[in-house]
């Protein structure tokens, strides 16, 4: 089973770069499950159904989500009755969706968890307990499990992924929109990444214009983020899951316009 992992695509020049590369991009690698961090998708900075209809439409297969889920109000009735889009299931606030997914993929089952990092982030239970109480949710039969472990500290996402080598085959970190390059399998085998990296405008921070992320950091106020249009970065990566759930490769891929 070959998995590809999609990082958070931002506002329409995201999206946009989406529809242009994702299709080629499954076609080349033959991908069998694709999965999509959404949580920028519209422009307002957060995911609505209008955009997570879109990131549907362009290829993915299941989206996974981020601190900016309930922005919008809109996405709430979404979330609530789709069952291929999920939302951290650490959040304190989640009272609408679900935090993971079994996708039913004939020949096998894959489960697809969100999970929030609680270092440098604010409304979320531990996700070390959590995990714990999700895999044993969901039991022995789902052979194929991954991980969107959305989070900010390096640290943090690195003790998840050894905290989850052989329980899970893979896990991604998402949300610092730049890319890492530590890719690789752990040695009980689950296939890991502390970033994928963000699909978006490649000259900005975050997909946001530089000057308003520099203006917040220097007068500590809240201003408004705009994003920024211009060539963009695909980040992501692929994962071989053997039928026992192990992690036999794991591809890192940086496609730029
Ligand atoms: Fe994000
Ligand atoms: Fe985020």
């Amino acid at each position: 089973m070959r998995i590809l992992a999609v990082g958070d695509v931002v506002s329409d020049n995201g999206c946009r770069f989406l529809r242009k590369v994702l299709p080629g991009i499954k076609r080349e690698y033959k991908i069998d499950l694709c999965v999509v961090n959404g949580e920028n998708s519209h422009i307002s900075n957060a995911i609505t159904p209008e955009s997570a209809d879109f990131i549907f439409s362009v290829g993915a297969d299941v989206i996974t989500n981020g601190n900016h889920t309930f922005r919008r109000k809109e996405i709430e009735e979404y979330l609530e009755e789709r069952d291929d889009i999920v939302r951290p299931a650490n959040l304190l606030q989640s009272q609408f969706g679900k935090g993971y997914t079994v996708v039913d993929m004939g020949r096998c089952s894959v489960a697809v968890i969100n999970l929030m990092g609680a270092a440098f982030t604010e409304g979320v239970s531990n996700p070390f307990e959590c995990i714990d109480g999700i895999l044993e949710e969901i039991g022995d039969e789902v052979k194929i499990i991954l991980v969107d472990f959305h989070a900010e500290a390096t640290g943090e996402k690195r003790a998840m992924g050894f905290y989850l080598d052989g329980r899970v085959s893979a896990i991604w970190g998402t949300h610092t929109h730049v890319q890492t390059s530590d890719e690789c399998i752990l040695p009980e085998g689950t296939g890991y990444i502390t970033d994928l990296g963000m699909t978006g405008t490649f000259m900005s921070c975050l997909g946001v214009k530089p000057e308003c992320v520099i203006e917040r950091l220097k007068s500590g106020e809240k201003n408004r983020f705009e994003h920024i249009d211009g060539p963009c970065v695909l980040g992501g990566c692929i994962f071989d899951i053997d039928s026992n759930g192990v992690t036999t490769s794991v591809e890192r891929i940086l496609i730029k316009e």
